[in-house]
């Protein structure tokens, strides 16, 4: 098999390119047809890796493809589960090439998507051709891969209550996450949930002259600063009562065996040109996005932001606040939380509207199942170091609601980067990570299947 994933090289990567020059940013209404050609190329891929059944689902929102590959209904099947639609490329300025016209520099391709997650989602359709090549696939395979993971996946769950029957499988795996480092492969075994709002903070029904009022007017600016600055107190703990109520307490064992992944605090401080890191007092940076919840504010505006000046008390004030979630915290309890908290400590000076948006629920699996080990051996087989288990800081909501509806496990078996820059401008993905995980994904339907027995 490597040799055909060696003789096939340009081709693997001239497709990949192929598939990030079409922008299907899933937020933005402009590139609806740009989200359905995209959804076309993946059904044309996985149809000439040798899928069947390949189908483009319609939803309410945008399609979600299926395909599948069952050589004996006696073995186990593997559904991947991945996503074809990307962040949006904002700010513009700051990418060095186009977003959406990849060069490859350094051994990396950059593009919008190289890594989440249309470079990792294609390791997978290669490798369904690598398998099929060599006459070397060990599993029954089905695919979904949708277009609205990058805004909450809101039409996957109907989908998967409806298709429960044609998404029957024994594991569930998805490649949308990362490894430590090239040198140090690790698999996530927890994400985190999330919980995302927007507020609306109203003052006057006018904008108002701020000398003629100012002082004497609630201004909705400040008032909604003050208010998210008092949602966390002097160790950074989030202040919403029962908050922390359903959060899973580790062990000083758990803790310790957690902070034993190789990082280094010096080293991600200049990767991120900071002079220091801040977080919730008491926690190390890997327990602060590993096992602990988050509040942040994701975008914050109102009032006047034109050229030069304008003395104004603006009417409206608007911010969009995330909440990053761990077990067992449930994400409509903690967005009721929110909601109930931000309405009462709001003052009389302002109204305030608070609207949510997506959210999800954090997951774990463990490493004694079946599905873990074979994916450690794949991991091991391929970078020669057994996988260090992970908690990820990231989010893929979908994955609590397969357990929940499909009652299925799901391996995390990504192999991004942090310094990837995914949503961020310059995006990347190393070519050696692309094929480390054409390699790779074979491997664990070997011994997924041959562990199965
Ligand atoms: N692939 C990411 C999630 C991720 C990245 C998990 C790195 C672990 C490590 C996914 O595409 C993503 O960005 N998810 C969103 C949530 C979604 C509801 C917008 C996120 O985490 O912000
Ligand atoms: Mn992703
Ligand atoms: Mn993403």
């Amino acid at each position: 098999m490597k040799n055909y994933i060696d003789k096939n090289r340009t081709r693997f990567i001239d497709e990949l390119l192929a598939f990030l020059r079409i922008p299907s940013i899933s937020a933005r209404s402009e590139h609806k047809t740009d989200v359905q050609t995209a959804a076309e190329f993946v059904k044309t891929k996985l149809l000439e890796a040798g899928a069947d059944k390949v189908e483009i689902c319609p939803t309410a929102g945008h399609p979600i493809v299926y395909g599948e590959k069952i050589i004996n209904p006696a073995l186990p099947t593997v559904l991947v589960y991945g996503h074809y639609d990307v962040q949006p490329v904002e700010p513009l300025d700051l990418w060095h090439s186009p977003p959406f016209e990849p060069v490859i520099k350094d051994e990396k391709i950059y593009a919008r998507g190289a890594c989440d997650d249309k470079g990792q989602v294609y390791m997978h359709i290669k490798a369904l051709e690598v398998m099929m090549q060599n006459n070397a696939l060990a599993c029954n395979v089905k695919f979904m891969i949708e277009g609205e993971e990058e805004v909450g996946s809101p039409n996957l769950a109907p989908f998967i209550k409806e298709n429960k029957e044609r998404l029957k499988a024994d594991i569930i795996l998805v490649s949308d996450t990362g490894i430590i480092a090239n040198d140090t492969p690790s698999i996530d075994v927890g994400l985190r949930g999330l919980s995302y709002i927007e507020v609306e903070v109203t003052g006057a029904d006018h904008d108002l002259h701020s000398g003629v009022y100012g002082g004497a007017v609630g201004n909705p600016i400040n008032v909604l600063c003050e208010m998210i600055a008092s949602m966390k107190d002097e160790n950074k703990h989030i202040t919403i009562p029962h908050f922390y109520d359903d959060v899973v307490i580790f062990s000083e064992e758990e803790r310790a065996e957690l902070n034993k992944a190789p990082f280094s605090l010096e080293d991600y401080k200049a990767y991120l040109d900071i002079q220091d890191v801040e977080g919730e007092a008491g926690y190390t940076t890997l327990e602060r996005t590993g096992i602990r919840p988050t509040l942040d504010v994701n975008g914050i505006w109102g009032g006047y932001t034109g050229e030069g000046s304008k003395t104004v008390l603006p009417s409206k004030a608007y911010a969009k606040i995330s909440m990053r979630l761990v077990p067992n915290q449930n994400h409509e309890k903690i967005t009721a939380l929110f909601q109930a908290h931000f309405e009462r400590i709001a003052p009389k000076s302002v109204r305030v509207i608070v609207k949510p948006h997506h959210g999800g629920n954090p997951a774990l699996t463990p490493t004694d199942s079946v599905g873990y080990k074979a994916a450690s051996q794949a991991m091991e087989d391929t970078f020669g170091k057994k996988p260090i288990p992970t908690r990820g800081g990231g989010s893929i909501p979908i994955v609590a609601l397969f357990e929940q509806e499909l009652g299925l496990k799901t391996i995390l078996m990504g192999f991004g980067l942090d310094s990837d820059a995914i949503h961020s401008p310059n995006e990347h993905y190393g070519l050696f990570n692309y094929f480390k995980g054409i390699e790779t994904i074979p491997l664990f339907f070997k011994h997924f299947a041959a562990m199965k027995k």
